[in-house]
């Protein structure tokens, strides 16, 4: 029996990926790859959107892609590639972006929030067009499942209604691939501003948990949390968003209920919790780490592992384009 496909990727925009990358993307996609016949990408072409060093450009994809590899996704039975390998990716792109209309792409939420933060002169014509190679991105794998969170379920719609269209005006091509939303609980915010959700674009990392943080750093920055006066360990979004992240975190990574901890911390204060949590924290990602930095220190083999990734990527991704170029006329 053939497993259902499914696709996901990450921008590589930091050195390191944070706790809400592991447990909204990481820790599913590790799961996922049980039951389905996976792509994981660390999407460059996307950071292109936003300005890059090369060099660090270059050594984020290869630190993004080493944090999959040691958080658990399989390179032997994933497909773990870094999208610019595979050039079929903005071929693909370009092809559907004559299928998409202008007013459609500029009604795309994400785009409107990011062009209304930068100016229109700091705007390019990239994260324009961004959910179009998105679509590509996807549809280029027949791709069945993609799993995103709330903010990407637009861009999804969008890579639906491109499918559809390609597939009644020259036949049928593409899958089309349904969207699986991420879990409320799957979302993580700033340990320092609760209401925020935890970005890379943070301005300080204070409130950033890194996969890659030394096990003193994570364990200081959880005693440090911001919390609130009442005391009680409590899940309460609304008027304890400090405790309640943490409670998500805490329950996350050790599979437990939410219900569960506030009845162990019940009487005891935030010190007690806090210290519990940052040693759950640091048991989880400490062998992540270890992992992640030995393979940062042979560059040659890790280079190598995504080579053969992106081989066997394109092998399904040029079939897909060469179909359409006939369908097309190209
Ligand atoms: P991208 O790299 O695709 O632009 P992000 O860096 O925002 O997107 O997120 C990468 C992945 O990590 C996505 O699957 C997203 O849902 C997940 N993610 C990012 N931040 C959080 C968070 N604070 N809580 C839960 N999941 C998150
Ligand atoms: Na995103």
């Amino acid at each position: 029996m053939t497993k259902p496909r499914l696709y996901s990727g990450m921008q590589p925009s930091a050195d390191s990926l944070h706790i809400g990358n592991y447990i909204g993307a990481l820790m599913q996609w590790r799961d996922l790859q049980e039951s389905y016949d996976a792509y994981f990408s660390v999407v460059d072409l996307h950071a292109l959107t936003q300005p890059n060093d090369p060099g660090e450009l270059r050594e984020k994809t290869r630190r993004t892609a080493a944090q999959y590899i040691a958080a658990g996704i399989e390179p032997s039975r994933s497909t773990l590639y870094v999208q610019s390998h595979v050039p079929a990716h903005t071929e693909l792109a370009w092809i559907l972006s004559t299928l998409t209309g202008f007013g459609e792409a500029g009604r795309m939420t994400q785009f409107k929030d990011k062009s209304a933060r930068y100016g229109a002169d700091a705007t390019n014509v990239g994260l324009f067009t961004y959910p179009v190679l998105m679509a590509a991105d996807i549809l280029l794998y027949q791709t069945d499942v993609v799993p995103v969170g709330d903010d990407q379920k637009q861009h999804i719609e969008l890579t639906r209604d491109l499918a559809e269209r390609f597939n009644s005006r020259y036949g049928e091509t593409f899958t089309v691939p349904m969207p699986v939303i991420q879990r409320d609980t799957a979302r993580i915010y700033d340990l320092q501003n609760p209401t925020a959700k935890m970005s890379k674009s943070a301005e300080s990392d204070a409130g950033i948990l890194g996969l890659l943080d030394a096990p003193s750093v994570t364990a200081k920055k959880i005693m440090r949390a911001v919390t609130d006066s009442e005391g009680a360990v409590r899940f309460d979004r609304e008027a304890k968003p400090g405790v309640s992240n943490l409670l998500v975190i805490y329950a996350a990574l050790t599979g437990r209920q939410i219900a569960a901890l506030e009845d162990e911390y019940a009487g005891r204060g935030y010190g007690d919790f806090k210290k519990d949590l940052a040693q759950v924290v640091v048991d989880e990602f400490a062998p992540v780490r270890e992992r992640a930095l030995a393979m940062l220190d042979d560059p040659a083999e890790l280079d190598r592992v995504l080579a053969a990734n992106a081989e066997r990527a394109a092998a399904v991704a040029d079939r897909t384009l060469a179909d359409v170029y006939d369908r097309i006329g190209l």
